[in-house]
């Protein structure tokens, strides 16, 4: 083990933490974490640890969904500079202003938002759970926010009227249609598994479109011993892991998220050290955004 990581193991004890990381993070602070997981499951096992401190190796939004729903905990970000291009393109007034004009929509945020978007929210979702979430509510029409391409993906499978708002991954935008074809035709025996993050022509061709929970559990159950992944590049660590036997390619080079690979061991160690960068979400806005993630849990 080296000196920085028997460092962690101890600051870690001393201050009573926890290491979550999502799928997307670098390897070596995945091999550290507690747990590794999707965003919906980085949510609930914040809502239920009994840790006093939770260092999120993640993106900002992540961090706050953490305070939101463990508000007596501390939140910490490795890297205050983790954020999320797509939690950006949507704030709380621009939201305010389009609910105005659809009055009768139930509002869907996907979790990839800011804490404020949350609280202007009916309910929030993840990609894992988006058309459960949107079945789940009365409305016959849905503003669903920020991200298109989930948005389109949801409309495939609900009778719902979507409105979609106009933001997008960069990092999954980036895959097109021809990258999967030729990739298909390099590797004609694999499984072409994405996020729903990519675009809808991408997501139609694919053979599973999931979060990445669910590209990690289709990988582990299907027989297949070739598959193309059509996600961040984070993904494979835990895929060969799992799968040893099976074989992994990235659909694109393309696919790095410059946020998620911010973190690193030596910043892990940092903020536990100094105890900070503290993630905290206040009261006012916390309460509103707790609303809406609450009734995702329950869903
Ligand atoms: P998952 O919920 O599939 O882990 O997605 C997280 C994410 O932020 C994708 O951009």
């Amino acid at each position: 083990m080296s000196e920085l990581v028997q460092e962690i193991e101890k600051l870690k004890k001393e201050r009573q933490a926890v290491i979550l990381a999502h799928n997307y993070q670098q390897d070596a602070v995945q091999d550290i974490a507690d747990f590794v997981g999707d965003s919906l499951a980085l949510s609930r096992y914040a809502a239920t640890t009994r840790a006093k401190v939770v260092v999120l190796a993640g993106v900002r939004f992540m961090a706050e969904s953490a305070s939101i729903l463990a508000p007596e905990k501390i939140i910490l970000l490795p890297d205050s500079q983790a954020g999320c291009p797509l939690a950006d393109s949507i704030d709380v007034e621009a939201l305010r202003e389009t609910k105005a004009r659809y009055p009768d929509a139930a509002v869907v945020c996907y979790v990839n938002t800011a804490a404020d978007v949350k609280g202007e929210s009916d309910i929030c979702c993840t990609s894992s759970n988006a058309v459960a979430v949107v079945q789940s509510l009365p409305q016959r029409r849905i503003l669903f926010v920020p991200d298109r391409n989930l948005a389109s993906f949801v409309a495939r499978f609900t009778e719902k009227e979507i409105i979609p708002w106009d933001g997008a991954c960069l990092t999954h935008y980036r895959v097109t249609l021809d990258e999967l074809e030729r990739a298909r035709a390099a590797h004609p025996e694999a499984e072409v598994l994405v996020h729903p993050e990519c675009r809808p022509e991408v997501a139609r061709a694919a053979d599973f479109v999931g979060s990445t929970g669910a590209i990690l559990k289709y990988a582990r159950e299907s027989r297949s011993k070739e598959f193309l992944i059509g996600t961040e590049m984070g993904i494979l660590h835990r895929l060969q892991l799992d799968n040893p036997e099976k074989k992994f390619y990235l659909l694109s080079p393309g696919l790095v998220c410059p946020n998620m690979k911010l973190t690193s061991l030596e910043k892990i160690a940092r903020c536990l050290r100094e105890m900070q960068p503290v993630v905290h979400v206040p009261e006012t806005t916390r309460s509103r955004a707790y609303r809406a993630l609450e009734r995702m849990l329950a869903v």
